[in-house]
């Protein structure tokens, strides 16, 4: 029994230790908001010019999204359908194989379909896409301060610039100086990044595309939510109003029996 429960408690350490390069820095708030059907477009016009060409959406068509968007289907296939082969009714796939992306990223980029359910928040995706920094030691030139030592490039470069990490603390203590951190190896909420302002955006608009985009992100990973939560509503408001009959009959069925 002993041997039994050292040899799990090796098997959760190395577990905990294996979750790896994921960090723990504090994950940004993002309300989703499906009726802003503006910022749902939005969001996935960013996707399908940024994000498609490496991660696909294979549980979602375009047929669907169109329709829940209300983006017309002609402007669908004008716009945001880059491949001539690509239809309508087709799931949103690309074309990278596995294998080249291993060998070009070190890392396969992962379905994002439900990307967002599995982190259980928009928080995380949120946070992500705000946290990518420069780090010269990395084969890409950039790091994420969420995602250690990350196999993705930042895609989104050319809109917010390229961000640096500096050291909140020594902001506090002078705020005019503002000093790269030391690479100490340790990553938490002490550093803040700041961009070089090449970027097309500004801050602000970078934040409201970020918003957008996961805005999108999470629409996809349930694009039934909507009108699971709407139902909802209805089935509750009917149980409410049905309990009343209900109990005055089941009352009506009892009364002899005391
Ligand atoms: C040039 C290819 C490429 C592009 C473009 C790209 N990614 Fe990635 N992405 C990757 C690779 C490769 C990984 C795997 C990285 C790893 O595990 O180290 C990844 C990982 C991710 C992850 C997963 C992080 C995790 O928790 O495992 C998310 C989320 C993500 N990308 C979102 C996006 C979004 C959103 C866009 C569009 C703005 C985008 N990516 C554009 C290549 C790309």
């Amino acid at each position: 029994m002993r041997e039994l429960s050292a040899v799990l408690l090796v098997f959760a350490s190395l577990t905990v230790l294996g979750a790896g390069s994921v960090t723990t820095i504090p994950l940004q708030h993002m309300n989703p908001d499906f009726d802003n059907k503006a910022s749902l477009q939005r969001g996935a016009r960013t996707y399908m010019n940024y994000c498609l060409g490496c991660h696909s959406l294979q549980y979602q068509r375009y047929e669907r999204t169109a329709k829940d968007l209300s983006i017309p289907k002609e402007l669908m296939l004008e716009h945001l359908i880059f491949d001539p082969d690509t239809r309508i009714g087709s799931l949103i796939e690309n074309s990278m194989s596995e294998s080249s992306a291993k060998e070009w990223f070190g890392a396969a980029p992962p379905d994002l379909t439900l990307y967002t359910s599995l982190k259980g928040t928009p928080d995380y995706l949120y946070t992500y896409l705000k946290s990518f920094y420069h780090d010269p030691s990395r084969p890409l030139g950039v790091n994420n301060l969420l995602y250690e030592n990350v196999g993705m490039p930042h895609a989104l470069l050319d809109l917010q610039g390229l961000p640096r990490k500096v050291c909140k603390t020594k902001l506090e203590a002078d705020g005019s100086t503002q000093q790269p951190c030391n690479e100490d190896g340790v990553v938490d909420g002490r550093y803040m990044l700041e961009v070089d302002g090449k970027g097309k955006l500004s801050p602000v608009e970078y934040d409201q595309l970020v918003y957008d985009l996961t805005n999108f992100l999470y629409y996809v990973a349930e694009p039934t939510r909507d009108e699971r939560e709407k139902l909802g509503f209805w089935v509750l408001l009917f149980l409410a109003f049905f309990f009343v009959p209900a109990y005055l009959l089941g009352r009506e069925y009892t009364k002899e029996f005391h």
